[in-house]
C-alpha cells in the first residue's frame, strides 16, 4: 500500500467510532488509523495461515474479532464493508475449518463458505440488544 489512503480507509476513519476513541500506545497515543489495522490484519493473517497449515488430527475452530467474509453483513455500504468483514474465502476454502466465530459486526447473521460455518458471536452495544441473557443463551446453544 502506498502513502495515500484508499477510499475505504477514508470512509472508515470518518464514520467509525474506533478512529475517534482508540489510541495507539506504541505510537505516542495518537489516534488509531485504518493503516494501523491493515498492518495488524496482515501480520495476524500470516500467523493464522501458518497455524491452519499445521497438521492437526481433529476439528478446527477459528475465533477472530473481525468477520471473515462479507456474506455475514446484512447491509453495508461498499465503501465501509471492509472495515467489518474481510474476504478470506481463499484461506477458508484451503483449510476448511469446521467453524469460524467472529464479532465486530453487530448483526446476527451467520453464513458459510464451503463447508465452514461462519458464526457471529457479537452481543452488540447495550442499547442494541433487548435481552443480553437470552442472546448469550442463544449463542451457547448455537455453538
Ligand atoms: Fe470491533
Amino acid at each position: 500500500m502506498g502513502a495515500g489512503r484508499t477510499i475505504n480507509e477514508s470512509h472508515a476513519s470518518a464514520r467509525m467510532n474506533d478512529f475517534r476513541h482508540i489510541r495507539v500506545a506504541s505510537k505516542g497515543y495518537r489516534k488509531l488509523r485504518p493503516s494501523d489495522l491493515v498492518l495488524a490484519h496482515r501480520n495476524q493473517l500470516d500467523w493464522l495461515s501458518g497455524a491452519l497449515a499445521e497438521d492437526f488430527d481433529g476439528q478446527t475452530f477459528v475465533a477472530t474479532h473481525h468477520a471473515p467474509h462479507p456474506s455475514v453483513l446484512e447491509k453495508h455500504d461498499g465503501n465501509i464493508a471492509a472495515a467489518y468483514a474481510s474476504d478470506l474465502s481463499e484461506l477458508i476454502l484451503k483449510h476448511r475449518p469446521e467453524r469460524w466465530f467472529f464479532r465486530h459486526w453487530h448483526g446476527v447473521r451467520n453464513s458459510s463458505v464451503g463447508d465452514t460455518q461462519l458464526i457471529n458471536v457479537s452481543l452488540g452495544y447495550p442499547d442494541e440488544i433487548a435481552d443480553p441473557a437470552a442472546r448469550i443463551r442463544d449463542l451457547i446453544f448455537e455453538i
